[in-house]
């Protein structure tokens, strides 16, 4: 974990934010989700809007792509502002201590780049850092569009194994149970079936409503005995 403060987007600015302002936030939320690769921020808006007893954080290294979304948050309520959406610039692999185990609930959707990478292949810093920001037996649900798989097949994706049911059951399962991330299953869904799942990205990558989406869920182990993977 990073030791630095954790480098809240509000509006314009990047802000830190104390252990003191997270804990109060934290403490008045029935349920806490941390978006990872949260892009534009607006899916992670519209779940906060939604559910205002809810704390919702969305963390990305790309701090600009937050900066709009940023900026309505802190309107007033009446204007469309959220206290309860944080967007905080950072990348998984070296999440801020302060969200140490804070997540009931860990989300993942469309994600690119080291992020896809890291979870596709099961590698310990991205698939690591997902645990340490989820609490013991908080759910983590990752949403991955199947069309980058089909031709033609982006550069950053060609040396990746596609997310089948098989790969995910005998050859992830087993990498990310290192990592204290115990699958519990894998599905394939369609886009026009998955509430809250019309995020910014899936409409740019053209993902129209038959897009199929690979989920994978699983559920984070206690730090000392992550338990063996359930296919
Ligand atoms: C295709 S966008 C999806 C954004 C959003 N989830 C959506 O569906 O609209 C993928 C995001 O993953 C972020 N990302 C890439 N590597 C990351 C990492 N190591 N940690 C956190 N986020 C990362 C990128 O900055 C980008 O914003």
């Amino acid at each position: 974990m990073d030791n630095a403060e954790v480098r809240l987007v509000s509006g314009k600015d990047i802000v830190s934010l104390e252990q003191e302002g997270l804990a109060a936030l934290r403490g008045r939320s029935r349920q806490v989700v941390v978006d990872v690769g949260t892009g534009d921020a607006r899916m992670a808006y519209r779940l906060a809007q939604a559910h205002p007893d809810w704390l919702v954080i969305g963390l990305d290294p790309n701090w600009r792509g937050m900066i709009e979304t940023a900026v309505r948050s802190r309107r007033k309520p009446a204007r469309g502002g959220v206290p309860n959406l944080l967007l905080v610039a950072a990348s998984i692999e070296t999440p801020p201590e302060e969200l140490a185990g804070i997540a009931d609930e860990v989300r993942v959707l469309m994600p690119w780049g080291a992020l896809l990478r890291g979870l596709v292949l099961g590698e310990p810093d991205v698939c690591g850092g997902l645990r340490q920001v989820a609490r013991p037996a908080a759910t983590v649900e990752v949403t991955v569009g199947t069309s980058i798989w089909s031709p033609p097949v982006p550069a950053g994706v060609r040396d990746l194994p596609e997310l089948t049911a098989d790969y995910v059951r005998d050859t992830l399962a087993p990498r990310w149970a290192r990592a204290g991330l115990r699958i519990t299953g894998t599905d394939l869904v369609r886009a026009e079936a998955a509430a809250g799942l019309a995020t910014s990205w899936a409409r740019r990558l053209g993902s129209g409503r038959t897009e199929l989406l690979r989920q994978v869920t699983a559920v984070a182990a206690s730090r000392t005995n992550p338990g063996p993977a359930v296919t």
